[in-house]
C-alpha cells in the first residue's frame, strides 16, 4: 500500500509518516509547506509540494506514485484565527477537502483517513464524550471539521471508499526533540513560553464547574495519535466499505492547574500561575470515551501526561536553550 499523507510535513503529519513507514506502509507526503517543514520529511519519503486546492497537482501525485490510500491532515487549525477568517478556513479545510476527494474518487483510491477534531462537539455537557454525543461546533474551525466529516462519509458511501474520521482530542508531546510542535497555540507550549520569559503561566478562568475550577481536557500523546492512524489505515484496507468515526483520546481528564503543576515539576520552574479571564467558547470539560477506537481498531493510548510534557519540553529546550533552568 502507498499512502498519500497530506500535511505530512507538519507536527502531527511528521509523526504519522514515521508511524506508517515503520509499520511497512509506503508513504508520499503532499504539503504546501505553509506551516510544514520540509526537513521533517524522512529520507526516502517523496515530498510533493502543493495545496489540496490544486486538483491537477493532486491528481498527478496520486497517479505518479500509484497511491492506494490517503491520510488527510492538511488543514488550518487555529480556533481563534478561524473566528477572524472564517472564509479562509472554509476554503482551505472544506473546499481543499472537496478538491482532494474529487481527485481521490477519480483515481480509484480505496481508503481515506480524515483528521477531524474534538472541536466538532463544541460544549458537550457529559462526563465522557462518545461518538454519539451531539456535534454542535462553536468555531468556524470546528464547523469545517464537521462539514469535512459529512463530505468524507457521503463520498465514501457514493464511491465505495472506505473511510475513517478520527476526532483528535488535545495532542501534545513528540517522538523526538526535532519533531516537537513549533506552534505556540496550545496549553503546553503556551506555558513553556511564559516560563521561558520568567512570567507566570496564565490560567484562563478558575471558576468552572470542575474539581479545581479549571478546564479539564483529554491529552493524547502525538505518538499514540500517529499509531491510531496506522491502525485505522490497516482496518480500512482489511475490511473494504467501512465508515468509521472515532474519538482519539485517552479517556482521562486532566485540569489546566494539574497540567501546570506537572509542567513545573518537569521543567524545574515554580512560578505560581496567574488567573486570567475565561477564554470565550472554552468548555469546562471535554474528555473522550475511547472505547470505540479500542473495539474497532484494537488501539489504545500507551503514553501518559508525564511522557507528553517531558518530550515536549525536550523539544522546546532544543529551540529555546535559555529556557532550561540554570
Ligand atoms: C486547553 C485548555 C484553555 C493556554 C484546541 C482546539 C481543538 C484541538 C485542541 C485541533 C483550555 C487552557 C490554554 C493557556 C490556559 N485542536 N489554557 N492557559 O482549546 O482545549 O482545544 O486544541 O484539533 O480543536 O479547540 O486546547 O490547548 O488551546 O487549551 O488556561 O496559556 O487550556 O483555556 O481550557 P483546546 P488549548
Amino acid at each position: 500500500m502507498t499512502w498519500l499523507i497530506t500535511g505530512g510535513a507538519g507536527y502531527i503529519g511528521a509523526h504519522v509518516v514515521r508511524a506508517m513507514t515503520a509499520a511497512g506502509e509506503g508513504a508520499v507526503v503532499y504539503d504546501d509547506l505553509s506551516t510544514g517543514i520540509a526537513e521533517r520529511v524522512p529520507d526516502g519519503v517523496p515530498l510533493v509540494v502543493g495545496s489540496t486546492l490544486d486538483g491537477e497537482r493532486v491528481a498527478r501525485a496520486l497517479a505518479d506514485h500509484g497511491i492506494t490510500g490517503v491520510v488527510h491532515l492538511a488543514a488550518k487549525k487555529q480556533v481563534g484565527e478561524s473566528v477572524e477568517q472564517p472564509l479562509r478556513y472554509y476554503r482551505e479545510n472544506v473546499e481543499g477537502l472537496r478538491v482532494l476527494l474529487d481527485a481521490v474518487t477519480g483515481a480509484g483510491v480505496g481508503a481515506f483517513v480524515f483528521s477531524s477534531s474534538a472541536a466538532v462537539y463544541g460544549m458537550p455537557d457529559v462526563d465522557l464524550v462518545t461518538e454519539e454525543t451531539p456535534c454542535v461546533p462553536l468555531s468556524p474551525y470546528g464547523e469545517t471539521k464537521l462539514a469535512g466529516e459529512w463530505l468524507v462519509r457521503a463520498t465514501g458511501r457514493a464511491a465505495g471508499l472506505s473511510t475513517a474520521c478520527l476526532r483528535y482530542f488535545n495532542v501534545a508531546g513528540a517522538a523526538a526533540p526535532d519533531l516537537a510542535d513549533v506552534g505556540v497555540f496550545n496549553l503546553v507550549p503556551m506555558v513553556f513560553e511564559r516560563l521561558t520569559h520568567s512570567a507566570p503561566p496564565h490560567v484562563f478562568g478558575d471558576d468552572y464547574p470542575t474539581p479545581d475550577g479549571t478546564c479539564v481536557r483529554d491529552y493524547i500523546h502525538v505518538v499514540d495519535l500517529a499509531e491510531a492512524h496506522v491502525a485505522a489505515a490497516r482496518t480500512l484496507i482489511s475490511s473494504p466499505g467501512r465508515a468509521l468515526t472515532l474519538n482519539i483520546g485517552r479517556g482521562e481528564g486532566v485540569s489546566v492547574r494539574e497540567m501546570i503543576d506537572r509542567i513545573n515539576a518537569v521543567t524545574g520552574h515554580d512560578l505560581p500561575p496567574e488567573v486570567a479571564p475565561r477564554r470565550p467558547g472554552d468548555p469546562a470539560r471535554v474528555v473522550a470515551s475511547a472505547e470505540r477506537a479500542a473495539a474497532e481498531l484494537g488501539w489504545k493510548a500507551r503514553h501518559d501526561v508525564q511522557d507528553m510534557i517531558t518530550s515536549a519540553w525536550q523539544g522546546w529546550v532544543r529551540l529555546h536553550p535559555e529556557a532550561a533552568r540554570r
